[in-house]
């Protein structure tokens, strides 16, 4: 299984990783046996798996939801838990509770953090009773209303600077990765070679030492123009609706189901039970 000490080990020996979300079991599952070291139960399933145009309005209650799923599906990957917007704000108090109920309930093997300052406390804290903290600078979701929008973060030499002061200042508190979303390459280079821990990039260039994208751009199940960061592996929207339109017609003609559908009446039992199908036997 990947533990945060191979974590730490592939930015040691050089060895760039792939992380992905995920949100339920089958595609957890899938993502598990490709060998992706480390799977983000994303607040981003409040926008691509709830339709929620922010992460905003995701709650605990969601989260442990999907993480659970998660769960269920991998054996091998690190499993991150995304604390969602005001499940650690409050208090730390609050922030362990929360997090712990990721860990205890949900199986996670760590929990994600949004942003600097008080954030720091709260990392040094959940590193204290054992939960492994990842953090996350530069465009952070929940700050979308402070931001303006989904902008690029450390333009200017000022933010630039905070962004790298925080960063420092996670790793101090024990933090054993950070995510580096929409900054400019040069920012996240330089954030990267000042950290020993590794950072993963979003929008942040070829520099970092991991990269993360959400699993439904990189399928290609989210549509329209993708932002300028993503790549997709896959047209699976394509695929989908083109899946769905040849059933719908088939059924519509009566070319489905064929006889190699039908189960007969002499009592021969199906080949494959329906829980051996759905789940893989
Ligand atoms: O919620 C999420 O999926 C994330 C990643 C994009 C880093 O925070």
């Amino acid at each position: 299984m990947t533990t945060v000490l191979d974590v730490q080990r592939f930015k040691d020996e050089g060895k760039h990783f792939a992380v992905l979300t995920a949100y339920d079991f089958l595609s957890a599952r899938i993502l598990d046996e490709s060998g992706i070291p480390i799977l983000l139960v994303g607040d981003s399933l409040g926008m691509v798996m709830l339709g929620h145009p922010t992460t905003l309005p995701v709650t605990m209650e969601d989260m442990l939801h999907h993480a659970k799923a998660v769960a269920r599906g991998a054996r091998q990957a690190l499993l991150v838990g995304d604390m969602p917007f005001m499940s650690y704000h409050e208090s730390t108090e609050q922030a362990i509770a929360n997090a712990g109920r990721f860990v205890q309930e949900a199986g996670m093997h760590a929990v994600k953090l949004e942003g600097g300052g008080r954030v720091v406390e709260i990392t040094r804290r959940l590193t204290e009773v054992g939960i492994p903290v990842m953090g996350h600078l530069g465009l952070t979701p929940q700050f979308v209303h402070q931001m303006g929008g989904f902008k690029v973060q450390g333009k200017t030499d000022a933010q630039a600077a905070q962004i790298l002061a925080d960063a420092k200042a996670l790793e101090e508190a024990g933090a054993f990765g950070l995510v580096l979303e929409g900054v400019p390459s040069k920012l996240a280079a330089s954030v990267t070679h000042a950290l020993r821990i590794p950072t993963i990039g979003i929008g942040a260039g070829p520099a970092t030492d991991g990269q993360v994208l959400v699993f439904h751009d990189m399928l290609g199940l989210t549509t329209g123009k993708a932002p300028k960061f993503v790549k997709r592996y896959a047209n699976l929207a394509e695929d989908i609706a083109h899946a769905a339109t040849s059933y719908a017609e088939d059924v519509r003609i009566g070319k489905f189901p064929g006889p190699e559908h039908e189960y007969s009446t002499n009592g021969s039992a199906p080949a494959k039970d329906r829980a051996e199908v759905r789940y893989g036997g």
